[in-house]
């Protein structure tokens, strides 16, 4: 199994001072779900619902408080760092924040691996063509590209490594609609492929219906509902669904 998460708990703390006795606040509460390998899963929720925190809880950026999160059959906790980066890659929504401003595009690229290797330039060029980007990017700044050109090259660097998972958090988020539909093509063409399992975060019911085979829907930190597409879009008595179905559609 892919991901196998039992009874997930994550507490946030407020800052406690002389005045103030510190506040506990469960951002997770007992999430519990398991995802084969080769299915696109969504998450989706409204702003603050927990996505961010259960996606950098999988990527293991992030301590939680109880529960067991196994990824590949194997305990989170058991990973080391080279094996956790091997294995789950996340980007995120603001591609102006994920590159160094002082490297160029190659020397980022190249710090994904963990010592030089032989072929190193290949995959380079072989993951850039897969977001249809050539190899004279590699002495540019990342001052000298766009917003969705960005996205596109942290979407490249995610999988120099062919993590087993990539999350994507929000990756449209700050895109202009061009620029999104070139990325969801782009994880359309990395779906055909099968190497890696996308875990696609958003709060936009209709690109997740797109991508996804299976959406899972949170609020304040817990499971609404888990489930394949087609019954998340047959279900009219949900009421926090059919607000993401509203929302979705007054934005656009
Ligand atoms: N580091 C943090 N410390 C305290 N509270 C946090 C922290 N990060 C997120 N939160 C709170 O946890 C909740 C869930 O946040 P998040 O996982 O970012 O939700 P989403 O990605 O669905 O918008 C929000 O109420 C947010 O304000
Ligand atoms: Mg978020």
């Amino acid at each position: 199994m892919l991901i196998n998460i039992k009874h997930l708990n994550k507490i946030y703390k407020t800052n406690s001072s002389f005045f103030k006795r510190e506040k506990k606040f469960n951002v997770l509460n007992d999430i519990t779900f398991s995802l084969n390998d080769n299915v696109v899963l969504s998450i989706i929720g409204e702003s603050g619902s927990g996505k961010t925190t259960l996606a950098k809880i999988i990527s293991a950026l992030i301590p939680f408080d109880s529960g067991t999160v196994e990824i590949d059959n194997k305990n989170i906790l058991s990973f080391t760092r080279q094996d956790l980066s091997n294995t789950v890659q996340m980007i995120f929504q603001n591609p102006y924040a994920s590159f160094n401003p002082k490297l160029t595009i190659g020397n980022s690229l190249s710090q994904a691996f963990d010592h030089h290797i032989k072929y190193e330039q290949d995959i380079i060029k072989e993951k850039l063509a897969l977001v249809g980007l050539e190899k004279n990017i590699l002495d540019k700044y990342p001052h000298q590209f766009s917003g969705g050109q960005r996205q596109r090259i942290a979407i490249a660097r995610a999988l120099l490594k062919n993590p087993k998972i990539l999350i994507a958090d929000e990756p449209f988020a700050s895109l202009d609609v061009i620029s999104q539909s070139v990325i969801m093509d782009i994880f359309m063409k990395i779906k055909e492929e099968k190497k890696t399992n996308i875990i696609f975060i958003t709060h936009d019911i209709a690109s997740a219906m797109e991508l996804s085979d299976k959406i899972l829907i949170l609020k304040d930190g817990n499971i609404v509902k888990y489930d394949i597409n087609e019954n998340i879009k047959k279900d009219r008595t949900d009421e926090y669904i059919n607000e993401l179905i509203t929302a979705t559609y007054l934005m656009e």
